[in-house]
């Protein structure tokens, strides 16, 4: 038996936003962080979080790799018996500025694979975890980059990273629509409704390093104003994405996406 813990996996968990999300629900008692790192051994901070704490533990996961993720699911099972928040984090952006004429395939495939196909794994593999919670959610981090409906908003050419954001959007609209939706026909065809509630989320342009790749892609350092956006910091991120995360229901957040902020943004 494993009482009312709430167990967690958050992936990309060692530096910027998924460090920041580990260190906070780490502050919460009774909960289980798994902080997926690439390398855990050399991801210092995230050794001392688990030393300072007790409630983190990391565990190697790199994006789309399936043997990683079927180990996760072993060690996930045997210390907690389920997940009740899998959040997909992990990611990479390249290319910042670069017309789709000059952009290689070889980039497109690359970022897809994490941004996109890591998430598949991550949820194909944790799925029979997922739903042993009674209460199962599934959050991907997204970028309003993915949003086709905002592209003219952008102020940067991101083909390859925004291809592969809204290819995460649509495989987590699906996910919304096969495991939980009420009355719906392809839920009920599948037999898959378990009430999970799965939904994307844009973390705000947050001051890491991804962050500062995109300002100096552009000649800019990170600390520059630019007018209508605002920089949050990654534990500022991390509690607007925290407060989504308790919220969120199938019937109010099942397959949207949400701005940090809680609004919606056009797919
Ligand atoms: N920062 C922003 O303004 C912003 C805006 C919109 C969306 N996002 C999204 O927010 C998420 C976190 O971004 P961030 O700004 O915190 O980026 P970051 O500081 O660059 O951190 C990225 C994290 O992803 C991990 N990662 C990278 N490639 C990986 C792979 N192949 N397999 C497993 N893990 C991998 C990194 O691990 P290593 O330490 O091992 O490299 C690191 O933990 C991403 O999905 C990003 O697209 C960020």
């Amino acid at each position: 038996m494993h009482g009312d813990r709430v167990v967690g996996f958050i992936s990309g968990a060692t530096r910027g936003i998924g460090f920041a999300l580990t260190s906070l629900l780490a502050q919460r008692d009774d909960v289980l962080i798994f902080a997926g790192a690439r390398d855990p051994a050399n991801a210092l901070p995230l050794q001392e979080l688990a030393e300072k704490t007790g409630k983190v533990i990391p565990v190697k996961l790199e994006a789309a790799n399936e043997a990683d993720a079927a180990a996760l699911v072993k060690l996930v099972e045997q210390k907690a018996g389920k997940v009740d928040v899998l959040v997909n984090n992990a990611g990479i952006a390249e290319d910042f500025n670069k017309p789709v004429l000059a952009t290689p395939p070889a980039s497109f495939t690359k970022q897809f694979t994490v941004n996109a196909l890591g998430a598949l794994v991550l949820f194909q593999h944790l799925h029979p975890l997922l739903i042993k919670s009674s209460s199962p959610r599934f959050f991907a981090i997204t970028s309003s980059a993915g949003s086709t409906g905002s592209i003219a908003l952008i102020p940067l050419s991101l083909a390859a990273y925004g291809s592969s954001k809204a290819a995460l959007n649509h495989l987590v609209a699906h996910i919304a629509r096969e495991h939980g939706e009420k009355d719906n026909l392809i839920a009920t065809l599948h037999g898959e409704k378990d009430g999970l509630v799965a939904a994307v989320v844009h973390p705000g342009f947050v001051g890491t390093d991804m962050a500062k790749a995109a300002m100096e892609a552009v000649g800019l350092t990170l600390d520059a104003q630019i007018p209508g956006i605002q920089m949050l910091t990654p534990d500022e991120s991390a509690a607007a994405l925290v407060k989504i995360y308790d919220e969120a229901k199938r019937e109010t957040h099942g397959g949207r996406f949400f701005s940090y902020d809680g609004s919606q943004i056009p797919w």
